[in-house]
């Protein structure tokens, strides 16, 4: 640990499970899908371009609802937990997530990427300006920079999207001399591979889950169990070696 200096640290639903968010798999159903009381859609039907071209009322239906639970939940000690390694960790740090809620900037996070974008954010079509946003958006949104209606879009990275930031992250990953992931399944593209960009370039790597992950032989640590628990336990002993 004392050769330990740059961090990245990766995170995706599970860590925000205790915080009352549903992982993706739980979200209907057990299925990866959203269930709307009257029908469950396959999440790829709401989460892509295609689908927001076809059908922007049921894509900005599942967004606003998403959003509108932001209000009734708070940061975790997993998150809080982060938040104190960023402030204290005298080394480079960066937290990239997938998650597309704000707890991690809640809790205090400032060396963060959402590398999905953000539930809280608008993107206009017209002047691609991206903006602060908050309670329902529905598809007569009008952009605050622009004045146009309709043309506004959840700022959020669909499938088949470029996440945002990948070089800054990239040079993160292959400068670290510790790769750690904490709530990932570990199904999804680019995020899954960043363990093994991590390794390649010599960095330790941890995984920190409720279970072992799809790419979990990929990490030379796999700590199972809840984050609120393992993160700050493993925060503290981070921070005690240094
Ligand atoms: P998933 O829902 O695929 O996986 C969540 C992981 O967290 C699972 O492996 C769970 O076992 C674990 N988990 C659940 N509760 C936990 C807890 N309390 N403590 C620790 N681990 C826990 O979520 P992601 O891997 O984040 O993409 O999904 C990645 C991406 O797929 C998302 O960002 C989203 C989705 O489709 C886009 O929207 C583009």
């Amino acid at each position: 640990m004392a050769e330990i200096r740059n961090i990245v640290i990766l995170t995706g639903a599970g860590i925000s499970q205790e915080s009352g968010l549903p992982t993706f798999r739980t979200m209907a159903n057990g299925e990866m899908g959203w269930d709307t009381g009257l029908t469950v859609h396959p999440l790829e039907d709401v989460a892509t371009p295609e689908a927001f071209a076809r059908n922007p009322e049921l894509v900005h239906k599942f967004y606003d609802e998403r959003r509108a639970k932001l209000d009734a939940v708070a940061p975790n000690e997993a998150h809080r937990a982060l938040a104190r390694l960023d402030a204290e960790w005298p080394g480079e740090l960066l937290l990239v997530t997938q998650n597309v809620d704000d707890l991690h900037e809640r809790a205090g996070s400032k060396r963060l990427i959402q590398m999905h974008g953000e539930l809280a954010s608008g993107w206009c079509l017209r002047c691609n300006e991206r903006f602060g946003w908050t309670g329902p958006m529905g598809e007569r949104a009008g952009c605050p920079n622009c004045g146009t209606t309709g043309m506004v879009r959840p700022d959020i990275v669909w499938f088949g999207e470029m996440p945002y930031e990948m070089e800054r992250i990239d040079e993160a990953l292959r400068n670290c001399d510790l790769f750690v992931s904490i709530g990932t399944s570990g199904a999804v593209y680019p995020a899954a591979g960043f363990v093994q960009t991590a390794r390649y370039c010599g960095a330790a790597t941890l995984e920190m889950n409720l279970e072992p992950s799809l790419g979990s032989i990929y990490f030379d640590e796999s700590r199972t169990g809840p984050a609120s628990e393992l993160v700050p336990e493993w925060v503290e002993q981070i921070l005690a070696a240094t």
